[in-house]
């Protein structure tokens, strides 16, 4: 069994022209960006900037928010070059299985997985949290049983089902309602900015990096692993406190990756994708750094709420209306961010199927909705069921962690499919290969050691239940590993225009 066998780039590329597995190209720049935004604006900001503040870093949250924004920058520059070379669905896992062989390409796709399946799990939690809050500002309380914390999450369940229904019925479609909904997010996130200024007291933000200090609350498997290998006691505050944020904040910027998993359905991936990729994370950045910054100035970091930090920073200064504004803001924003994850993970699922990894079944595209819909229905019931009936709310670092690790690894990929195949077309290069693609990888791996001890458990079990069912099923189905396969190299099927898309009548 050869499991560091290659799927050639041109043979991903033709993958995508069989009619029964072909999906319609409708996506631009823009729908790009707005996905982009869309999904990377979330949980992370509205809940995630309190509890690394108040916990583990200050008012220098904001200096953890530009860390982890440069090693997603680093990261999106080397998917903007493989998305650009390989444009097909799949993102990550698609362009290892290219250049790092079938293993690597179905750990990345395992990670990616867990990444998005627990990503939309937890976020559909969060919303349940949020919405809890504002129908109880509302005066109209979501009954005790049924919400967040409750035997069944019902709200959460219902959210789940009625955005997998929209994502089955067709991808233009739910990026239309997507593109309401990221509008009234942005609306509030720059809302918080500008109220927030009227309240900032530049006091609280002295000391900028509060002095590193003893911390009880994470001893043993709570500490993060470097903290642990290191044998020192476990701090918060202080420069290492600015990493330990940053491994947590990464969080709040989980989803520009998940753009490069709708190449197949941009119209002209080679220029839209790295496009919709760099675009959605600067603006997040941005926003990011002035959330930070304006809330750590309206309340010391000390007194933040680490649960709901936003809403919290003005009912502090006396204003219910704005906390209740915000909430609003949370609902709307955090509805985006589950339905983009769901759309990835179907997206990932229906990549690794069409390369039989997984039962090759499961990738047939309805014939009207041109959407992969028994993987849709499948990943709904199973994320409903996950944010429904278990209590996974903290386990955003498990997420950092899955996407982290799928970070490194295609950095790694640029590197050996510059080596391996210096002859495909790159309409985007990254600039100084090898160091960039080798620094992206450093960076993000330091990133990983940031993470707690538990989550790398948690981790090593994930990969090792990846690990048994690919040499017990996907290694003996792989399309690729099958005897009559035969992998047709023809350079002349790399087209850079791809523009083939609803005038097709295949489509
Ligand atoms: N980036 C997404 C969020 O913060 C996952 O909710």
């Amino acid at each position: 069994m050869n499991v560091l066998r290659t799927k050639s780039v041109e043979q991903s590329l033709a993958d995508t022209d069989e009619p029964e597995f072909r999906l319609k190209k409708s996506l631009t720049a823009l729908d790009l960006t707005v996905f982009g935004v869309g999904v990377v604006i979330g949980a992370g900001i509205f809940t995630l900037t309190g509890r690394a503040a108040h916990e583990v870093a200050g008012p220098a949250i904001v200096i953890s928010f530009v860390v982890a924004a440069i090693a997603c920058a680093l990261a999106a520059i080397c998917y903007a070059e493989f998305a650009s070379t390989v444009p097909v669905s799949g993102s990550a896992y698609t362009f290892s299985y290219s250049s790092l062989g079938e293993l690597f390409a179905w750990i990345i796709g395992w990670d990616l997985i867990l990444e998005m399946f627990l990503g939309a799990s937890v976020v559909a939690q969060g919303w349940s949290a949020y919405f809890g809050t504002l129908m109880d500002q509302l005066g109209a309380p979501v009954p005790e049983a049924i919400g967040y914390g409750g035997t069944v999450d019902l709200m959460a369940i219902l959210l789940v089902l009625v955005l997998g229904g929209l994502m089955t019925f067709g991808i233009k479609e739910s990026l239309r309602v997507n593109l309401v909904l990221v509008a009234v997010k942005l609306f509030v996130v720059l809302f918080v900015i500008v109220a927030g200024l009227l309240f900032v007291d530049p006091a609280n933000w002295t000391p900028f990096i509060p002095e590193a200090t003893a911390r009880e609350t994470a001893t043993g498997l709570s500490q993060p692993l470097l903290q642990f290998l290191s044998g020192v006691e476990p701090v918060a505050f202080g420069v290492g406190g600015i990493f330990a944020g940053a491994a947590l904040v990464f969080f709040a910027y989980i989803g520009f990756d998940v753009v490069a998993t709708t190449a197949e359905e941009t119209r002209n991936p080679q220029r839209d994708l790295p496009i919709g990729i760099i675009a959605s994370l600067v603006i997040c950045t941005i926003l990011y750094c002035a959330v930070a910054l304006v809330v750590t100035g309206m309340v010391p970091y000390q007194d933040l709420d680490p649960a709901a930090a936003l809403a919290f920073a003005f009912a502090f200064h006396g204003q219910a209306w704005m906390a209740t504004l915000i909430s609003a803001g949370a609902v709307a924003g955090l509805t985006t961010v589950v339905l983009t994850l769901l759309i990835g993970a179907t997206r990932i699922i229906f990549a690794m199927s069409r390369d039989a990894l997984l039962p090759i079944a499961l990738a047939k595209v309805h014939p009207k909705f041109r959407t992969p819909w028994v993987i849709s229905i499948i990943v709904t019931v199973i994320v409903a069921v996950v944010a429904g009936f278990t209590p996974i709310g903290l386990l955003e670092e498990m997420v950092n962690i899955g996407t982290l690790s799928a970070f490194v690894l295609v950095a790694v990929g640029i590197i050996v499919l510059r080596r391996k195949r210096p002859d495909l077309p790159r309409p985007f290069r990254v600039p100084l290969s090898p160091w960039l693609p080798a620094l992206s990888a450093a960076l993000s791996l330091y990133l990983m050691l940031n993470l707690t001890v538990e989550t790398w458990l948690r981790f090593l079990i994930w990969l090792v239940i990846g690990f048994i069912i690919y040499f017990a099923y996907a290694s003996r189905h792989s399309r690729i590993g099958q005897p009559g396969y035969t992998d047709f190299s023809l350079p002349h099927i790399v087209s850079h225009t791809r523009d083939d898309s609803d005038d097709d009548p295949r489509s």
